[in-house]
Parts: structure tokens; C-alpha cells; sequence
């Protein structure tokens, strides 16, 4: 047997030894990618020219394209078959920054997990996910696919994410996937919010905020990384060796590879800085892009660039071991093929339907409650009213991989389920999502009007956020806020509660909304389980806790608006000549952390120590957390810390830790926060990774605005730090 085919040899003997069997075109056949199949794209496979081909769907279909590669090519060597699997296969979960608001790892990991097992059960092994962008503006509609806009949380999401999909470490496994961090780097950034837009921020910004959550993914050992389309300081990113090569492959170690993003390659000569194909195909290669995703550059022009000179034969190794070495952890050699019969069985499977609510519930944001919720089952009548009230599709969200609308469970449905069999449950569609249309309000105030309760759901539709889908204004689309003003309008006098279900893939300005509904919850796009997870919730069944990860301002034109901000010199105050808009409260709608519950917390008795930390040391930081109520509940305890003095400006305060814990009516727990003291380093004026000797405050809360406990401490030396690769999280303990 050739040792390339000996699953005891140890991968690299493996990659080095395909390596030497493999012809110049079967090297560069390797970082090829390729969209669907066609013809020609056979024949490619069947010379070894294709090295990943993605949006290939079904399990028959997979193993064909695969059987081609395996026994019709040369070396036989299996193709990596990736899709966007980004929060489920075909059980869909919440979008990615719904799950960001359960504040719980756990909650990442288990749908990164099951997505994994359907996708890879039906021959997918690659998915481009986790999205780890830093989001601070929600113009932009790809906020849905990430974390938030905050780098710490986004940081322990991703690595959650990661191992979710590939596993604890990565190993062949039937059930994993190769995961890809994307989109490297600061794709988020883009100006206006306007999606593939120039984004031009400092180096200091890049390694502060955008860069932690792809340095926890590859800490994390994520397979692969996808560099974005963004123009990134002048230098595309899909052709800029300095955060491909100095930083994520030199500083940090990636051993993975590199993706482009969709015809990222060819795009460069649209950002005007390569002239033509070849020169395109030589920068990025060059720049330490391994795969080529769909542009063909790579196969037209390196083989030429190689026998030329242009480019040097070892870039090409590099990138092909790269590429192998993924395709052999992944144990495609040994078992290229999916198995329709488990395929079969696991496929949307009870247990990960199951999944699907007990997630869902711990997504939803609890952002104003004047007494309205929980609603009685017992009611005589609900209304059940708006665009969203029982639409299949939102739930989905963007991004939903091969999720089937009609698995989705709507809110009516959910509330029909969830009442007694007495109550009777009106419904009234009352507009579309974003049509001028108000013929429906009138039904729609009728049926208000005969209920003892009003479930209002608007919102988004999924194809307003995601991908290509950026918004000037963030108001309920349509004319949706009308429609809730009518209903209000018609109720308020006759007591009847009007609770308001907002679903979005982004904060929405729902200022007079939050000004006059007595209850408001955040369902952003909560999967095919929405209305069951809603219902729940709605009813009381389920004590909502989540919190958000991503500021909700009051109006777009705050936009940016961010918790973890800079003072100024003249923060925002009364005083008229302060940072603050004559026209405007400078404050958010809802803070960075916010979230409700059924029940309230109280926080006490806190202490740090030790109060004067030496570098290298850890900052132990606990408190007593009490449920105060009288219903059992979640809480996110919520850690800032904030530099008080530093030779750069620093935010006011930045999240070091989090932990989200339930309490019985009446319960205490003792939290503690175990903080390395790496956390507080920054980059100084030399852009040296440092921790500065100096006065530390602590807040800890409920949310970054809600801040129970405050405390101090002082580093007693500066530190700085090699840059490196390593990453390194607060550990929560509930005592
Ligand atoms: C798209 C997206 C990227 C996705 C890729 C493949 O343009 O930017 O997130 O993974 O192409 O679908």
C-alpha cells in the first residue's frame, strides 16, 4: 500500500509522500473550488483538477461526485464537498446572533454539533462557519450570521463554534466537519454598513476588536479560514500577506488553509490592484490564499506563473499540503462516502428537534415587561396578530442551508398549542411585511378589540438581513409600525395587554414601541422551533434570560453605537458643549447585555483578590447572586473591567467575563471570576502588547448599563507580551 493510503502513517508522511506523486496541475487541481457540477466540472474531477467542490446537496448525489473523484482519478483523491451550514443543516436553529444572546457556549457548541452530524451524514465535511465579523453596525445585514459587537463574547462563541463542528480535537469522526472561520478580516468594518464596502480602521482597532475571534477559532484548532472580500487599509484581504501571513499563519500558527471567499481572487482586479487574471492569481497566492473559491484563476494562471518563475514551486507545496492535511484529518481518505441509511435516521431526528426548542428558548430577549407577560393560558380570547404572526419562512432566518420553511412552527401555531382548550385564539395578519398596504388594519383592530390579549409579531423577513442585505434605516419595515400603533391605539384604553413579538436578523429602532408597549421580547430569527420556543415563553413556561449581544440604538442615525466605547474628552452630559446630538438622546434604545426576566436578581457582597495583581497572576473576582423573586430564573452575570489610566485611550468598559446560571425563587449562589490577568493587555502606543501597571475598576451586572457591584484593583507592573497565537478566557465558577 502506498504510504499516502496507510491511515498509520502519521499525516504528515502522508501529505509528503502524495506530494511527490502529484503532476503541477494535480498540485494546483488541489486549492481549486468549484460551485455545483456540471460537465466540465466532471472532467476536471476525473483528471484531479478539483480539489473542493461546494452547494453540491444529497447524499446520492455527493457520493456519485465523489465516487468520480476517488476511483476515476489518477491518485484518487477525495474531494472536500463544503456548504454554508451556519446555524443548522436541516434542523435550523436560531441565527448565530440569537445565539449569541443565550450568553451560554453550550447553546453554540450543541447546534454546532448536530448541524455537524446531519451535514456530515449526508457527505457535506465542510462547512464555512463559524462567521466570527465583530458587528457594530446593524445597517449592515451580515450582523445576523456573527456574534455581536463584542470581541470577548464573539472570542468564546467562536471557540465554541469550532469545537462544536470539528470536535474536541480533530480527528476523523463520521459525525464532524471542517469548520472556517470567516470573514477574515474586519469585514464587518464596512463603511455605512453597506455590505462589501471599503473598511479602513486602525491596526490598532484590527487587533482590538475584529482579529480576537478568528485568534480564538485558530486557538481553538479550526480547520480552515475564509479571507473576506474588503477592501482591508488599502490592501483587499483576499490578497494582503500581512494579516494572512505575518499574523494568522506567522503570529498566531494557523496550520490550516486558506479559502477565499466567493471570486475574492478575481475582485481584486475590480479593487484595482491586480491588472489581470495572472496577476490576481499570483497576489493572492502569494499573499497566503490557499483555495480559490470559484474564481478559476488559480487553475488558468499558475501553472504558467510556476514554470515561469513568477511564482516559486514551494508556494504551491505549501498550500497543497495545507489543503491534504485537512482532507486527511478529516478521515476522507479511509471513508470518502456518506451513509444514506444514518443519513436517514438522523436527519431532523426528534432528539435535534428537541435541541432546536431548548435553544430557541434560551435566544429570547426579554427587552420590556410592564406586567403584560407572562400571559395566562386560561384566557378567553388571544389575539394572535401581524406579517410575522404565522409565516414559516422568518424563523429561518438567513443562511438556512437545506432548512424547509414548512418545518418551521409559527407563533399562532405555538400560541394554539400552548393555550387551553377553552381559550380561543383569533388571528389577523394585519399588513405585509413591507408593503404600503393598510387594508388589513382594520380586521386587525377587530379582532384586537374582541381579545383579552394581543400577540403582535413583526419584524423582519429572513431576506432582509444576511448576505447583500444592508439597510439605510432600521424601523419595522412597511408600514408594520403603524399597524402596532393602530392595534395599541384601539386596546390601550380597554386594558387589554398588547405584547410585541419583534423579529429581525438586526437591532431595530423600535422606539415608540418601546415607549408604549407594555411588553417587548426580541425573537430575532429563532429557527424551526420559533413558535413552540415563543409560546413558552409568552405563557410563562419558560422564565426568558437572554441578554443582548449587540447594542439596539434608538435611530439610525446614532449608528455606530457601541457599549464598549471611548470617553472623549468630553463625554456626553447636560452641559451643552458635550459629545451628544442636539436632536437625540445620545443613549441606546437598549444596552450592550440588556435582558428581563420573569423574576429579579439581586448582587452582592463582592470582592477581589488579590487587589494589587502581579503580571501573570489571576484576578479572582466573586459576588453572591440571589434570585429575589418568585419564579425560578436565568441570569448572565456580566464582568467589565475598565483601565482607568493607560498611555492610549481605552473603552469605558470591556466585557472580561460572563456566566449564565439558574436560580431558584429565594437561591443564592457565590460566582467567581477567575480573570488572567493577559485579558487586560492592549496595544500600547508602540502597538506592543501590553498590561499596564496602574488603577483597574471592576463592574459587574446585569447588563453594561445595569451595574449592581463596583470594585478596583491595581497591576503593579507593566507586562508586555510576544505576539503569539495564544488566547486565553476567564473561567466562571458558581459556588
Ligand atoms: C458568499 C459569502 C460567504 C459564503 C460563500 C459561499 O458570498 O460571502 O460567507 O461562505 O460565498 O457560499
Amino acid at each position: 500500500m502506498e504510504p499516502y493510503r496507510d491511515p498509520s502513517k502519521p499525516v504528515e508522511e502522508r501529505v509528503s509522500d502524495l506530494l511527490r506523486r502529484m503532476t503541477l496541475e494535480e498540485k494546483i487541481g488541489q486549492l481549486c473550488q468549484y460551485s455545483g457540477f456540471t460537465e466540465e466540472i466532471e472532467e476536471a474531477v476525473k483528471k484531479g483538477l478539483v480539489g473542493s467542490l461546494l452547494n453540491v446537496t444529497g447524499v446520492e448525489n455527493v457520493n456519485r461526485v465523489q465516487e468520480l473523484a476517488v476511483k476515476g482519478s489518477r491518485l484518487g483523491i477525495p474531494l472536500l464537498m463544503g456548504l454554508d451550514v451556519i446555524h443548522g443543516y436541516k434542523t435550523i436553529f436560531p441565527i448565530p446572533l440569537a445565539m449569541a444572546s443565550s450568553w451560554e457556549p453550550e447553546v453554540v457548541r450543541r447546534a454546532a454539533e448536530v448541524a455537524a452530524r446531519e451535514a456530515a451524514a449526508e457527505g457535506i465535511r465542510w462547512t464555512f462557519a463559524p462567521m466570527v465579523d465583530i458587528a457594530r453596525d446593524p445597517r449592515w445585514g451580515r450582523i445576523a450570521e456573527g456574534f455581536g459587537e463584542d470581541p470577548y463574547l464573539s472570542s468564546v462563541m467562536a471557540w465554541a463554534a469550532v469545537k462544536g463542528f470539528q470536535g474536541e480535537s480533530f480527528s476523523p469522526h463520521p459525525e464532524r466537519v471542517a469548520a472556517c472561520a470567516k470573514h477574515y478580516v474586519a469585514y464587518g468594518a464596512a463603511e455605512g454598513g453597506r455590505d462589501y464596502n471599503t473598511v479602513d480602521i486602525s491596526e490598532r482597532t484590527l487587533r482590538e476588536v475584529y482579529m480576537p475571534p478568528f485568534k480564538a477559532a485558530v486557538a481553538a484548532g479550526v480547520a480552515t479560514v475564509m479571507s473576506a472580500f474588503n477592501d482591508l487599509n488599502g490592501v483587499p484581504a483576499s490578497g494582503n500577506e500581512y494579516t494572512l501571513k505575518t499574523v494568522l499563519k506567522g503570529e498566531w500558527g494557523f496550520r490550516g488553509f486558506v479559502v477565499s471567499d466567493w471570486n475574492a481572487i478575481g475582485e481584486l482586479i475590480v479593487h484595482g490592484i491586480a491588472a489581470d487574471g495572472a496577476e490576481a492569481a499570483k497576489l493572492a497566492i502569494s499573499a497566503g490564499v490557499d483555495m480559490d473559491m470559484v474564481s478559476d484563476l488559480y487553475r488558468r494562471h499558475l501553472p504558467d506563473l510556476v514554470r515561469s518563475g513568477v511564482v516559486p514551486v514551494e508556494v504551491i507545496d505549501e498550500a497543497v499540503r495545507r489543503v491534504l492535511t485537512v482532507k486527511f484529518q478529516l478521515g476522507l481518505f479511509e471513508n470518502p462516502y456518506a451513509d444514506p441509511e444514518r443519513a436517514r435516521e438522523i436527519v431532523k431526528c426528534r432528539e435535534h428537534l428537541d435541541i432546536a426548542l431548548e435553544i430557541a428558548r434560551k435566544c429570547i430577549v426579554l427587552l420590556k415587561n410592564e406586567g403584560a407577560l407572562p400571559l395566562r393560558k386560561d384566557l378567553k380570547r388571544v389575539a394572535v396578530i401581524g406579517p410575522l404572526a404565522d409565516d414559516r419562512d422568518a424563523p429561518l432566518g438567513c443562511w438556512r442551508a437545506l432548512g424547509d420553511p414548512n418545518d418551521a412552527v409559527t407563533v399562532l401555531e405555538g400560541v394554539k398549542k400552548k393555550v387551553s382548550p377553552a381559550t380561543e385564539v383569533l388571528y389577523a395578519k394585519g399588513c405585509d411585511v413591507s408593503s404600503e398596504d393598510r387594508s388589513g388594519f382594520a380586521e386587525a383592530v377587530e379582532v384586537a378589540e374582541r381579545s383579552d390579549a394581543v400577540v403582535l409579531v413583526v419584524g423582519e423577513p429572513a431576506y432582509m438581513s444576511g448576505e447583500a442585505a444592508s439597510r439605510a434605516y432600521l424601523d419595522l419595515p412597511g408600514v408594520q409600525e403603524e399597524l402596532v400603533k393602530a392595534v395599541w391605539d384601539a386596546v390601550k384604553d380597554a386594558g387589554i395587554p398588547v405584547v410585541e413579538v419583534v423579529m429581525s436578523g438586526r437591532p431595530l429602532t423600535i422606539a415608540w414601541s418601546a415607549e408604549h408597549a407594555p411588553a417587548i421580547l426580541a425573537a430575532w430569527h429563532l429557527g424551526v422551533r420559533a413558535g413552540d420556543a415563543l409560546a413558552d415563553v409568552l405563557f410563562g413556561d419558560y422564565n426568558p434570560g437572554g441578554k443582548l449581544p449587540v447594542t439596539w440604538p434608538r435611530t439610525v442615525g446614532q449608528v455606530p453605537i457601541y457599549y464598549n466605547h471611548k470617553r472623549t474628552g468630553r463625554p456626553p452630559a447636560p452641559d451643552r458643549f458635550t459629545s451628544k446630538y442636539i436632536d437625540e438622546d445620545w443613549r441606546p434604545l437598549f444596552p450592550f447585555g440588556h435582558g428581563l426576566s420573569y423574576t429579579r436578581f439581586e448582587y452582592s457582597n463582592l470582592r477581589l483578590e488579590p487587589e494589587r495583581l502581579e503580571p501573570g497572576e489571576t484576578l479572582a473576582v466573586s459576588l453572591t447572586v440571589t434570585n429575589a423573586g418568585s419564579r425560578e430564573g436565568d441570569e448572565v452575570v456580566q464582568l467589565y473591567v475598565r483601565d482607568l489610566v493607560a498611555s492610549v485611550t481605552r473603552p469605558v468598559k470591556e466585557l472580561k467575563g460572563f456566566k449564565r446560571l439558574t436560580l431558584k425563587p429565594g437561591e443564592s449562589r457565590r460566582v467567581v471570576f477567575e480573570v488572567p490577568s493577559e485579558l487586560l493587555a492592549f496595544y500600547d502606543r508602540a502597538m506592543r502588547l501590553t498590561v499596564e501597571a496602574g488603577e483597574y475598576e471592576v463592574m459587574v451586572g446585569s447588563s453594561s448599563q445595569d451595574i449592581r457591584l463596583r470594585g478596583g484593583f491595581r497591576v503593579t507592573r507593566t507586562e508586555r507580551f510576544i505576539a503569539s497565537g495564544r488566547v486565553s478566557f476567564t473561567r466562571a465558577l458558581v459556588l
